[in-house]
């Protein structure tokens, strides 16, 4: 039985897949219109989202298939005490597949261990969320075609955002990936990042603190929003928040071709009037993650066309 608690559970042949599933899905949708017909998804969100959640389902509901779910823990028997592993345990008796979301890092892999169904990592506190990776992943294939020898900058919370994380780990398995990390120091890439998915392959990175002094070289500039949650103390957090925010005035020495992803929700770093700029790639991203969401559920369960 396959799970997918972490991006490296997918091969690099796996990933090509489902992006070429996802692209035919956008093609022709009607085709897959009941790939998953009699089959349920059951979402578990101890933490909140929009796309993620929303993403899963709708993806589920347009291969046919049915949902059911909680979208959060208050409403479940965790509110009574019961464990991460019973629920799941509980859900998989009902469900063919579940994709789950915990504030708690690692608690995916452990409902992986008593699950009898697939389980999908939906984001697992600041650790990793390898569904936002195949999201990015496709995006920056349609919008570049291709998944190897970029610049690709990283701004802002490097350190909690566990979309960062993930997406530098799938990237540094492709050809030429030249990484520029963008952040205040306090919200520095975590080591233990650095060290498995960088350093032991001799990929080599850059860090600053400034954005525009590295605009000019980046072909992908990956923003993220200040993971608020996630901070100690409130008042790190206010200092923090508006480290960064992008203008269409801090875009003018930027390459005509670059690409502006977000896995949002955004707050306050950028600016609503990017959004009218044709490099600005986040809503179509959006778009994006209902498709190779419909990828990956076929694939995990076994019903690729
Ligand atoms: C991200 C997450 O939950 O980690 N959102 C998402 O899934 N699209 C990013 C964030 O919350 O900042």
């Amino acid at each position: 039985m396959r799970n997918l608690i972490d991006i490296t559970d997918l091969s690099v042949e796996e990933i090509d897949r489902l992006i070429a599933t996802a692209e035919d899905i956008i093609a022709n949708p009607a085709k897959y219109s009941q790939v998953c017909a009699g089959k349920q998804l059951a979402t578990l969100f101890f933490e909140p989202s929009t796309r993620t959640r929303l993403s899963f389902e709708s993806a589920m509901l347009s291969l046919g298939g049915s949902v059911l779910g909680f979208s959060e823990a208050g409403s479940s028997s965790t509110a009574k005490g019961e464990t991460v592993g019973d629920t799941v345990h509980t859900v998989s008796c009902y469900a063919d597949i579940i994709a789950m979301r915990h504030p708690k890092e690692g608690a995916p892999y452990a409902a992986a261990q008593v699950a009898e169904v697939p389980i999908i990592n939906a984001g697992d506190g600041g650790h990793n969320h390898p569904t936002q990776t195949l999201t990015d992943l496709l995006t920056i294939h349609r919008e570049k075609g291709r998944l190897d020898n970029f610049t690709v900058g990283f701004c802002g919370d490097l350190k909690f955002g566990r979309t960062v994380h993930s997406l530098v780990n799938a990237l540094s398995r492709y050809e030429n990936i030249n990484f520029v990390f963008i952040s205040p120091l306090e919200l520095k890439l975590p080591r233990y990042v650095k060290e498995e998915a960088l350093k032991k392959k001799g990929i080599p990175y850059t860090q600053t603190t400034d954005l525009e002094s590295v605009m000019p070289q980046l072909d992908i500039l990956y923003m993220t929003r200040v993971q608020r949650e996630r901070f100690f103390n409130e008042e790190d957090y206010l200092r923090l928040k508006d480290s960064y925010i992008l203008t269409p005035a801090k875009l003018l020495n930027a390459k005509a071709d670059l690409s502006i992803l977000h896995p949002l929700p955004r707050v306050n770093e950028i600016q609503v009037a990017v959004d009218k700029d044709p490099r600005a790639a986040y809503w179509r991203q959006v778009k994006n993650g209902k498709f190779i969401r419909m990828a990956l559920i076929m694939m995990m369960l076994g019903l690729e066309i």
